[in-house]
């Protein structure tokens, strides 16, 4: 007789014992760990899985946060919110707690970093899908000869909302609906009601003419095209926010030839020689445009940070952990803001990289 019989999509034990060791030895709860971990490999044999304790889940929830290499934002790991909704599996429900969990995050403006853990995958049941790569995005339509509207980040989202029923109003900004699978159900489409979704509309402080643009950006950067790893089971449906660092707009949202595309209307609206190279127009037009985005935020009370503070923040955090024992894992690449690299003390060194779990990790397209 085949006692323990490998099922497919079985957890792995050694996974979850590592995971159970490192939260009962950074949450001092030693005397309690040989019997968890016992009663885990029980589960696991038995079941093919097993449930974190909430306590569990929020640990390894913040400590994903903490391990994840690209992010310059990691000194608040320990504050994020986590709501644990892995009892809800219904597309339905699913889309009303992303709507809840936009509101918390939003909170009027002072943006809080906050994640919403639905249903893992599991032997017997997939877990739910959120289709979207954010809860908030805008709609891209594509156009003959680069003559599209919107945002192209957005357009494979558009095509399948649109396939299911959806109609957009072909605008540059229209906000898509979330697109859920509910558990075993098929995907559906729910429109976000206008008062979970926080906009500011993008002025500049000296050019009047700027707010002419028309330029808006949302508040809340909740990415959910991740799969929350912790200790072996995998949680595809987690979306989690923090706050937007003013260059991930300003320097690439709008400025990237595959995004928005707006050097170029900035510098004329600045009146600089867009013929020629060495005039800098585009690095002028990004800086502006820059300015206008954590001009705008400020003034409507939505949390951003710039890339100055958050780099000097990034390096007290590297030293904490340091102190704390741990490696901070960075990669360079992603850490180094994409405006002004070399006067942000990021750039000037390099970084220990390391693929830790807990983790936040992309899941195929
Ligand atoms: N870079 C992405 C965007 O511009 C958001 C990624 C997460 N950013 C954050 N500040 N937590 O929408």
């Amino acid at each position: 007789m085949l006692l323990f019989r490998s099922r497919s999509g079985s957890v792995d034990e050694d996974e979850a014992v590592r995971f159970l060791e490192e939260f009962h030895a950074e949450s001092g709860a030693a005397a309690r760990a040989p019997a968890r971990q016992r009663a885990v490999r029980e589960e696991i044999r038995r079941t093919g899985t097993y449930r974190h304790t909430p306590e569990e889940l929020e640990y390894g929830a913040r400590v994903a946060w903490r391990n994840s290499s690209r992010c310059i934002g990691r000194l608040y790991w320990r504050s994020l919110r986590v709501r644990d909704r892995r009892g809800v599996s219904s597309g339905a429900e699913i889309a009303a707690e992303c709507v809840e969990h936009l509101r918390e995050a939003t909170n009027g403006g002072r943006v809080r970093p906050v994640v919403t853990v639905f249903a893992p995958d599991g032997p017997e049941a997939r877990a739910p899908v959120i289709h979207n790569d954010q809860l908030i995005r805008y709609a891209g339509y594509p156009g003959h000869l680069g003559a599209g509207t919107g945002d192209p980040a957005g357009e494979p989202l558009t095509r399948l909302a649109t396939r299911l029923g959806w109609r957009g109003r072909g605008g540059a900004f229209d906000v898509l609906p979330l697109v859920v699978e509910g558990r075993g159900e098929p995907a559906r489409w729910f429109d976000l009601p206008a008062d979970a979704v926080l906009e500011v509309p993008l002025g500049h402080p000296e050019l009047a003419a700027f707010a002419g643009l028309g330029l808006r950006w949302y508040a809340v950067p909740a990415v959910s095209n991740m799969t929350l790893e912790i200790g072996g089971l995998r949680y595809p449906a987690a979306p989690f926010n923090g706050w937007y660092m003013g260059t991930e707009i300003g320097a690439r949202n709008l400025a990237d030839t595959d995004r928005y595309d707006l050097l170029p209307a900035v510098a004329d609206l600045l009146g600089l020689d867009t013929r020629d190279e060495a005039t800098l127009w585009r690095d002028r037009a990004m800086v502006e445009l820059n300015v206008a985005v954590l001009h705008s935020f400020r003034k409507a009370g939505v949390t951003i940070t710039d890339h100055h503070t958050e780099a000097r923040r990034f390096l007290s955090h590297l030293a904490r952990e340091e102190r704390a024992g741990r490696v901070c894992p960075a990669d360079w690449s992603w850490i180094v803001p994409p405006l002004s690299a070399s006067a942000t003390p990021v750039f000037h060194r390099l970084y220990q990289d390391a693929d830790l779990r807990p983790n936040y990790v992309h899941r195929a397209p």
